[in-house]
């Protein structure tokens, strides 16, 4: 009895899985399209239906997020844990004194940067189906919040995680001054990417401004997993930071690898496919750091904060952020006015 009503619960729901997957494609923002009726650069590999109209209003975009569309769950899945970091950074403040006390800043531009790459991203999957012209600069953006999410990253490790062997060496000394040269060049070599025909080249290029931040942050933290002196093996932070790693290899793996669209083009197409599972590992990932990051504050205050501690200035922290917002902002503007006079152009 009971073995045949789990059945037949787990028949509803694969019908309704089925019939969800493969809705009447008209929605709230008008009607989804098959691949074949979109332009060829709006293709994504091995999805095939759910495609938005390439020239949509930005009321339909908006409208299309409660759809059943292909970039649906890739809203929700960036726009929501936006939401819950400012959540979390909500909590922290009534435990913390980010006002006054200047051990917290580094802590409070990471927040920020957390809080602000989801979001950026989010809108980027809401707006990319406006026009070609909108659809590159979405792109932009994305590129944009990634390059200050490193930056804020690079900030909070020097601040509470890096080893303490290499705090005075000369990498301890610059590791942050790289990071924000690694930041500006990125976003400046992952919009030039959008200006060059499909090649492997591009590809090298586009992975490569996203891949060489995030290594380049996680050298102290490696070091710390693999050479780490008795002392800080000991930290409750290593194995979280160990377990950030995983969720970052998944991610990439899923990004390069179109898994599991590649093995039923379409079944995937609404949910489940790569993109949306990338998201979701990257999140993980990011709540992962951010743990181990709080971890590594609370339990190293006091060894810190007596050898100097060296962001005493709000500069050092959100104002370093915030100028290098400002410089991508400007970069982006740059790329695109120079979009519009190709487009231009070619009309
Ligand atoms: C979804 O469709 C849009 C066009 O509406 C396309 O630009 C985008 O690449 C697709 N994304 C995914 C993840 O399939």
């Amino acid at each position: 009895m009971c073995v045949s009503l789990t059945f037949l619960i787990i028949q509803l729901l694969l019908e309704g899985w089925e019939k969800l997957t493969r809705m009447a494609p008209v929605g709230l923002s008008g009607p989804t399209y098959k691949v074949h009726q979109v332009p060829e650069h709006f293709h994504e590999h091995f999805i095939i239906s759910g495609y938005r109209h390439p020239k949509s209003t930005p009321f339909q975009c908006i409208l299309s997020v409660f759809d059943a569309t292909n970039e649906t769950l890739n809203f929700w899945t960036h726009f929501l844990p936006s939401w819950y970091f400012l959540w979390i950074l909500r909590d922290l403040w009534d435990t913390l004194d980010f006002k006054h006390d200047s051990y917290t800043w580094p802590l409070l531009a990471y927040m920020f940067v957390c809080i602000i790459f989801p979001l950026a991203s989010a809108t980027a999957h809401t707006f990319n189906t406006m026009s070609d012209l909108a659809r590159h600069i979405c792109f932009f953006m994305d590129y944009g919040a990634l390059s200050i999410f490193s930056l804020g990253v690079a900030i909070a490790y020097r601040a509470y995680c890096f080893p303490s062997d290499l705090r005075n060496t000369w990498f301890g000394h610059h590791y942050t001054d790289m990071a924000l040269i690694n930041s500006v060049i990125c976003t400046i070599a992952s919009c030039q990417t959008r200006f060059m025909p499909p090649s492997t080249l591009r590809k090298v290029m586009r992975l490569g401004a996203f891949a060489w931040p995030y290594c380049y942050d996680s050298i102290p933290i490696l070091y710390r997993l693999f050479l780490c002196n008795p002392h800080e093996c000991l930290l409750q932070s290593q194995f979280i930071h160990a377990r950030q790693f995983v969720f970052a290899l998944l991610a990439a793996f899923l990004y390069a690898s179109h898994l599991p669209e590649r093995l039923n083009p379409g079944r995937f197409d609404i949910i489940g496919h790569s993109h949306q599972l990338f998201h979701v590992c990257s999140i993980l990932g990011t709540m992962d750091q951010m743990q181990a990051i709080l971890y590594d504050m609370k339990a190293r205050r006091a060894e810190l904060s007596e050898s100097s501690w060296e962001y005493s200035s709000v500069w050092s922290t959100i104002g370093v952020i915030l100028s290098v917002m400002a410089v991508n902002s400007l970069i982006i503007a740059f790329f695109s006015v120079k979009l519009k006079l190709i487009f231009k152009k070619f009309k």
